[in-house]
């Protein structure tokens, strides 16, 4: 038998960082996918391959340990971590493709968690539906960073774009929100566990200074719900904008990331912020009529990808 998952990547619009204090976040599915295959093995031992990135790995399932082949490892632990919570140790081969640059900061940890869970459940039989696949999948990624808000596993499942409540209701929206986005990325990655840390740590010695400005992230999340059902775009990229000055008071921000920005506004983007971690990684600009003159702007100094939010979240089937 075999099994096949696939699911979205995502971008955060609006409320990294304050999500992770209980504010509200906006994020959306986009039209990279991570594809998982799961099979019984052709050898006596449990095997991972993603052909993509020329990486293999030998799975010790029972001890959450792995033996390099070949590659960098990255996503290993996600899929170790899956593995270890939906998987019964019998031989079993996973083959992981995709379409998400890595390093474009579009949460291909997320996607490949919520594929290879639904993709190991379908191989087992084992009925699942979308509120538990997302609250699985949040935990495999808790496990793995330490850290994780809910909202990257919740759009991945989901698709479409999502808004998380104060009180972490996830609501999708009901509105056609095809507006072309470019994403910028640099070749530096920040590190998520480490980025969040530093906020709290920039909190914890200015409580004054940067609690109420992650209180001003969640109602300019709230705004921007409001705008986006409106479809008042003008409005969204404006605050944009302003959260990107944000993330810059919080100290995530980088000469790349702000670069990317900057250019994008100069090349006609309606509104540009990081998006994501930050420490490196991506931004995200909206630029209704001007995705070639933006993505030219940025792709002077940096990576550049064309997308748009879709509704198709996870889907997965099995082949008898
Ligand atoms: C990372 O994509 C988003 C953060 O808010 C962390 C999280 O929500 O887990 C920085």
């Amino acid at each position: 038998m075999i099994a096949k998952a696939s699911a979205p990547a995502k971008a955060i619009l609006f409320g990294e960082h304050s999500v992770v204090y209980g504010e509200p976040a906006i994020a959306g599915a986009v039209n990279k996918r991570a594809y998982i295959t799961v099979k019984e093995s052709e050898c006596e031992k449990s095997i991972f391959r993603a052909p993509n990135i020329n990486f293999e790995a030998e799975l010790l399932t029972r001890e959450k340990k792995y033996i390099l082949r070949k590659g960098k490892p990255g996503i290993i632990r996600y899929i170790l971590e899956s593995v270890y919570r939906a998987h019964d140790h019998t031989p079993i081969d996973i083959t992981l493709t995709s379409n998400v640059p890595i390093g474009s900061g579009l949460g291909s940890s997320a996607a490949v968690t919520v594929a290879t869970l639904a993709a190991l459940y379908r191989y087992h039989n084992i009925r699942f539906n979308k509120q538990s696949l997302a609250h699985d999948a949040h935990m495999v990624e808790q496990a793995v960073q330490g850290v994780a808000s809910p909202l990257d596993t919740l759009v991945s499942t989901y698709g479409g774009l999502v808004y998380l409540s104060r009180n972490k209701k996830v609501e999708r929206f009901n509105v056609n929100f095809n507006v072309p986005f470019v994403v910028g990325y640099t070749t530096k990655h920040g590190n998520t566990g480490k980025m969040v840390k530093d906020v709290k740590n920039l909190k914890d010695r200015n409580p004054k200074i940067i609690n109420p400005v992650i209180t001003a992230m969640g109602n300019l999340t709230n705004y921007a719900k409001q705008a986006i059902l409106k479809r008042d775009f003008n409005k969204v990229g404006e605050l944009m904008n302003i959260n990107h000055g944000f993330l810059d008071v919080i100290g995530v921000n980088t000469l790349e990331l702000s670069r990317m920005v900057y250019n994008a506004r100069e090349a006609g983007a309606i509104g540009s912020k990081t998006t994501g971690a930050g420490g490196g990684g991506s931004i995200i600009a909206l630029c209704p009529g001007k995705v070639d003159e933006v993505a030219k702007a940025i792709a002077r100094d940096d990576n550049i990808l064309k997308i748009h939010f879709t509704r198709k979240g996870v889907s997965s089937r099995v082949y008898q």
